[in-house]
């Protein structure tokens, strides 16, 4: 451990702060899996979503593949991470970027072959880092052969494996459900003439869950990948699964247009249904005699609806994901607070996210355009102390911004045409990852299949990696600590100064161990007194700190979005 570790001394329930630089090492393999490992591995592994498309690209054609991830296991495991998710890879028509399978048990040559993913499993293995598939359990690909053979006559083996229905009369869909990719959710086919439901695309038809023989084949894909050495899925849409089956129209919940121009919905009848949670709970069971974990794309209203994708007795999703914390789109104490609390009275273990491949990274939602490497130290300090499993999203850790397409004829995601310039698609959080200064951000040695965005050369692996002030490094030493702080592992979540309106502080308590984060979330120096008396403590000592948080009688002095995080002392 270099640097000079400098202490807070507690003067009569006050605190003196002292700054120092900031501790470097990273962490080693044994310090960092110990805590991962164990049926409740996914409690204590730090998650990393890995978008394979823009992630590294191993031969050349501008896509990222699973080569490339292999390539860079030496780099997740140097920064902390113990699995990766990786969003879908298998065989795919690629017209919503692999969200639409056309073989679940097989790997889309884009991204390599099934050889090339056990070697990434086996070599993933061998550094402690799980792998996470992602499951697109609501819908297939239209090219799929279950939807070939659904399609193709009404009595068709697998007609009843999606949902067909006859329009209300000529030329009207069945109801009035619209889909949340833009237009209607039923497309008409005439082979049979009849209209199939898709909640997303057209090319991505629903599946029919109610159908036990459709539910035994989705089942059997998960016994497949977690005999190959996967150690859990990342189930996609989990709230669209099933369908009201008298297709009761939606509530139109006010006048006007969405950014596709259809009617604004309600999805009552169309997503969120209990019959979830049958399947949720067997999937569980499969995957409880893998020792594997579910994490859930779970949307939710409120942490009561978040409760429900627990499940009774924790027997569903061991991690669905709290968005709520997402919409916390300001550097708000108050706001941050109230959420966190209010995870943290669920009835299962946080899981926290701050950006993916579906929304604006992190580091734009809450950078103020001058202080944006430091707030996204703070957001890192933040997320990643809290009592909860963290999923980071690649490139988060080097600060790469969106960067969204400027034209219409650049955009690639579907829905970035349908709805533009209202909703210009997700592009800008899935560029290439930016490893170097060189072309292409090292990223690929072909012509990157979406464009490079203009901030690799000063935010970049290499650059940030010689820099003891980078983001990057700054991830990995909030990332060593709480691999190795029994506090920050095991320890409750206590709020601190709760009426502070800049300053975001709370402890956590472990037995006879406590560690105190302090995060100004405003661009002024702040000073704290923190309350660490009814707790049992009088000190606390500089684990990791950002900026001068000069020494100042009685309290704890944070410089502009700087961050303290302390070991208490009695
Ligand atoms: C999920 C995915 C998103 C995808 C959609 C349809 O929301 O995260 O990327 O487009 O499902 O599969």
């Amino acid at each position: 451990m270099k640097g000079i570790v400098l202490s807070i001394f507690l003067i009569a329930a006050s605190i003196v702060a002292i700054n120092a630089s900031p501790q470097k090492s990273s962490p080693t393999a044994s310090s960092r899996t110990s805590t991962a490992n164990g049926p409740d591995w996914w409690k204590h592994a730090v998650f990393y979503e890995i978008y394979p498309r823009s992630f590294a690209d191993s031969n050349g054609d501008g896509v990222g593949d699973l080569n490339g991830i292999t390539s860079k296991l030496d780099y997740l495991q140097d920064l902390g991470v113990d699995a990766i998710w990786i969003t879908p890879c298998f065989p795919s028509p690629q017209v919503d970027f692999g969200y639409d399978v056309s073989d679940y048990e097989n790997i889309d040559p884009m991204y390599g072959t099934l050889a090339d993913f056990d070697n990434l499993a086996s070599e993933a293995k061998k550094r402690n880092i799980r792998i996470i598939l992602d499951f697109v359990v609501n819908h297939t690909s239209d090219q799929h052969p279950w939807f070939l053979d659904s399609k193709s006559s009404r009595s068709s083996g697998h007609r009843d494996w999606y949902i067909w229905r006859d329009g209300k009369g000529p030329g009207q869909p069945p109801n009035n459900w619209v889909s949340g990719f833009g237009g209607s959710a039923w497309k008409f086919d005439p082979t049979t003439n009849q209209y199939y439901y898709h909640y997303f695309y057209a090319q991505q038809p629903d599946l029919n869950w109610r159908n036990p023989a459709v539910k035994d084949a989705m089942f059997d894909v998960t016994r497949f990948w977690y005999q190959r050495g996967v150690s859990g899925f990342r189930l996609d849409a989990v709230d669209t699964l099933f369908e009201d089956p008298n297709l009761t129209d939606n509530p139109i919940v006010r006048p006007g247009k969405n950014a596709f121009g259809d009617p604004i919905e309600k999805n009552q009848y169309n997503t969120k249904l209990p019959e979830v949670h049958d399947v949720l709970r067997g999937l569980r069971k499969i995957a409880d005699e893998y020792d594997a974990v579910l994490i859930g794309e779970t949307w939710t209203a409120d942490v009561a609806e978040l409760n429900q994708y627990y499940g009774e007795g924790n027997n569903e999703v061991q991690l669905p994901m709290d968005f709520l914390f997402t919409m916390v789109n300001k550097l708000s104490p108050a706001e941050f607070r109230k959420q966190i609390a209010e995870i943290n009275s669920a009835s299962g273990w946080p899981t926290f996210v701050i950006s993916n491949h579906d929304i604006v990274r992190s580091y734009d939602r809450y950078g103020d355009g001058k202080h944006n490497d430091q707030i996204a130290k703070l957001m890192a300090a933040l997320y990643l102390t809290l009592r909860g499993t963290p999923i980071m999203y690649y490139g988060e850790e080097i600060g790469m911004k969106t960067t969204p397409p400027t034209r219409k004829e650049e955009v690639q995601d579907p829905i970035g045409r349908t709805g533009w310039p209202k909703e210009k698609g997700r592009d800008g959080e899935r560029t290439p990852m930016q490893w170097n200064a060189s072309a292409s951000a090292g990223f690929t040695t072909g012509k990157p299949w979406l464009p490079v965005p203009p901030t690799y050369k000063t935010h970049n692996v290499e650059l940030e990696s010689k820099d003891p002030d980078s983001v990057l490094e700054f991830y990995k030493r909030v990332l060593r600590l709480r691999h190795t702080n029994q506090a920050l592992l095991y320890g409750s979540y206590t709020p601190t100064n709760e009426d502070n309106p800049k300053v975001l502080s709370y402890l956590r308590l472990y037995k006879d161990e406590g560690v105190v984060v302090a995060l100004n979330m405003t661009q002024t120096p702040q000073k704290l007194s923190l309350k660490l008396k009814p707790h049992g403590f009088t000190s606390a000592r500089k684990l990791l700190s950002t900026g001068s948080s000069a020494a100042h009688r009685s309290e704890l002095s944070l410089p502009p979005y700087g961050i303290f995080i302390g070991e208490l002392g009695k």
